[in-house]
């Protein structure tokens, strides 16, 4: 039986690299795991006056979501070389109420996704310092920090073959170390 591993993208606009990678990987992926993006453009930003006995309904179906899954993959642009606050928010929402995380013990992974040379390293980075906090082994190696691009995909919106290897030892190795930890 497969596990369903949420994919949390970084960057809501339509035409986001972040979503097309996203949607590249859910594709490739080996068949033990099944890719599932989860909205997280639609939460309000964590406070804690609206999180109490009926929370929005946004925090529930985000929290419901993210505890049926057995893993989660981070696909993060770079903002100002830290990562974008929509994926802190969902990071925030998810850990709360207190004592009730979803996060804790999933295995994650973090690839960054940058139209730039430097892949989002800055971003891919301080993505993993909340994830030690919340108690998420997280996959170290390869490392995968997708620079330039806008190069990768061809005129007709698919990945070009290098781009698409890179991925695919990626999501591999993420699908073997998971099988080990899960
Ligand atoms: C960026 N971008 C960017 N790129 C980068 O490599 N390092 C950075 O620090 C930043 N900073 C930054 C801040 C803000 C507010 C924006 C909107 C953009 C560029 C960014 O990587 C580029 O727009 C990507 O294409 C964003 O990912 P999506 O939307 O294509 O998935």
């Amino acid at each position: 039986m497969s596990s369903t591993i949420a994919v949390l993208v970084g960057s809501l606009r339509k035409e986001s690299y972040n979503l097309k990678v996203a949607k590249v990987l859910a594709q490739i992926a080996p068949s033990s795991l099944k890719l599932k993006i989860i909205e997280i453009g639609d939460l309000p930003f964590y406070n804690e006056d609206i999180d109490g006995a009926t929370p929005p309904a946004a925090y529930t179906r985000f929290r419901n979501e993210i505890a049926g899954c057995q893993g989660v993959l981070f696909v993060t642009p770079e903002y100002n070389r830290s990562f974008p606050a929509v994926i802190k928010n969902a990071l925030d929402v998810g850990s709360r109420p207190y004592g009730k995380s979803v996060w804790a013990k999933k295995p994650a992974a973090v690839i960054s996704v940058s139209q730039g040379a430097i892949g989002g390293f800055g971003a891919n980075h301080h993505l993993r310092q909340p994830l030690v906090f919340l108690d998420m082994p997280t996959l170290q190696q390869p490392e995968a920090y997708f620079g330039n691009v806008a190069h990768s995909f061809d005129e007709n919106g698919h990945i070009v073959e290098k781009s698409e290897a890179f991925l695919q030892q990626f999501i591999n190795a993420y699908a073997s170390w998971f099988e080990k930890v899960k």
